[in-house]
Formats: structure tokens, C-alpha cells, sequence
């Protein structure tokens, strides 16, 4: 894809065209090892972009492995609270992010951030079977019948059926641990409030195959590495 060297260099950086305008004057961007002074050629991902010594490496899209604090909300932007997208756009001022999936206000763990629309929708999406695990800390203990209930699909007090979910039990018996292939509004308290179980912490750990980094202390985030988009694509895809 050819794109013109001004916006190739203003989304990089991430700096207005009026800024790429200067730095271009001051000779200090090579393309393919020549000084380009002016933004209108066109390159693409095969040119070698050198900004003050320091090349760039496009990328068409990121995607942001975000460790959720609580009191954050999943949505780009909101009048009250912060967003998942205010903890980073800071460092992404020209990428247009949004959640690939929400958590609740009050949880916290794995959201991941893009700006690659049809991966988020696939990930998404159940029939893709992208899966999600939660350590879930509840307020009553579980028994076998629970957890076949979770595993043949849960009927929510609305009616709705819902699919196949895993329960499994953990050494304290008030943290367990769930894996769902779906993504129903407030899916996993709703579960528990079938069988009059409250939920107390809701911790994302996974999605796909990726687990979230454990040296990520809330409101830190990291890229995914390309080898863990890949394995997701994969997963979606495989
Ligand atoms: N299920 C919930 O109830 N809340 C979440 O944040 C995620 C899954």
C-alpha cells in the first residue's frame, strides 16, 4: 500500500503534518538512504524511513494487551470515568483504538486494544470460539451440579439460553476459575446469580491463547508481540 511520505512520517511519530513539514526541512528524513525534504512521494512497508537516525517500522494496525484496572470503563471515551482508551492513547495519539471486548467497571485483567476493526469483531464473534477465562471470586462454594449446569448452558433469569461455559473449582473455595465462549452483558454474574451466588472479583487471565502478561500491574499495558497475533488469528481461523 502506497501511502505519502508526510502522513506515513505524522501517523508514525505522531506528530501533525505541520510538524512532519519541519523535521522534512531540516533534512534530517532519508528514504532508502536519500535526504527527502519534501512529504508528497508515496512509500510503503519495503521503503527504508529513517526519522533522525531512528527508522521507522509501519505498522497497519496494533493491537494492546491492557491490564484493566478497577473504576476504568471499557469504551473509547466517556463523560465520567476513565476509559481503557485513556490509559494509553497518550502513546498512540493517532490511532483510533477501541476494546475488543468490554469488562465491567468493577473488574479488571486482559483487555485487549486495536484499531484493526475485523479482528475485533472476529474475536468476538462466538462462532470463531475464541475462548475467555476468568478467576472469579464468589461468595458462596460451588458443587458438581453448578459446574454441569455451566458446562450444558446456563438459562439466565431473561430466559436466555446460554452456551456451554467451563467451571472449574480451584484449592480456595471461594476463587474458581471460568472459560466462556460467548460474550453476554454482565455474562458471568448473571451465571452465578442463577444459583444465588454472588461475585465478588472478576479477574480476566486469557483470550485465545494468550495469557495476560503477569508483570502488567493494572493500568499497565504492552503490544502483543506479532507471534501472539498470529496465534489468535489461528485460533479464529484455524
Ligand atoms: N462477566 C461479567 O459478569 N463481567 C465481566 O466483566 C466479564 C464477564
Amino acid at each position: 500500500m502506497l501511502i505519502r511520505l508526510d502522513k506515513y512520517i505524522s501517523d508514525m511519530v505522531g506528530i501533525s503534518r505541520q510538524d512532519t513539514k519541519k523535521l522534512l526541512s531540516k533534512s534530517v528524513v532519508t528514504v532508502d538512504n536519500k535526504i527527502v525534504k519534501k512529504g508528497d512521494i508515496k512509500v510503503n512497508e519495503e521503503n527504508v524511513v529513517v526519522v533522525n537516525g531512528k527508522k521507522l517500522e509501519y505498522k497497519q494496525f496494533v493491537y494492546i494487551m491492557l491490564n484493566k484496572p478497577k473504576g476504568v470503563v471499557s469504551a473509547t471515551d466517556d463523560k465520567n470515568d476513565v476509559t481503557v482508551v485513556d490509559l494509553v492513547k497518550d502513546n498512540y495519539p493517532k490511532r483510533n483504538l477501541f476494546p475488543a471486548g468490554r469488562l465491567d467497571k468493577t473488574s479488571t485483567g486482559f483487555v485487549l486494544l486495536t484499531d484493526d476493526g475485523e479482528f475485533a469483531h472476529d474475536i468476538l464473534a462466538p462462532k470463531k470460539h475464541v475462548l475467555k477465562e476468568y478467576i472469579v471470586t464468589i461468595d458462596k462454594e460451588i458443587n458438581n451440579q453448578i459446574i454441569e449446569n455451566f458446562n450444558s448452558g446456563v438459562t439466565l433469569a431473561d430466559g436466555t439460553v446460554l452456551k456451554s461455559a467451563t467451571l472449574i473449582p480451584t484449592e480456595d473455595k471461594f476463587v474458581v476459575k471460568v472459560i466462556l465462549k460467548q460474550g453476554v452483558y454482565h455474562q458471568i454474574k448473571r451465571m452465578f446469580g442463577v444459583f444465588d451466588i454472588g461475585v465478588n472479583e472478576l479477574h480476566r487471565t486469557k483470550i485465545g491463547c494468550i495469557s495476560l502478561d503477569e508483570t502488567l500491574q493494572g493500568g499497565e499495558y504492552r503490544e502483543l508481540f506479532l507471534e501472539e497475533v498470529e496465534k489468535i488469528y489461528n485460533d479464529m481461523n484455524g
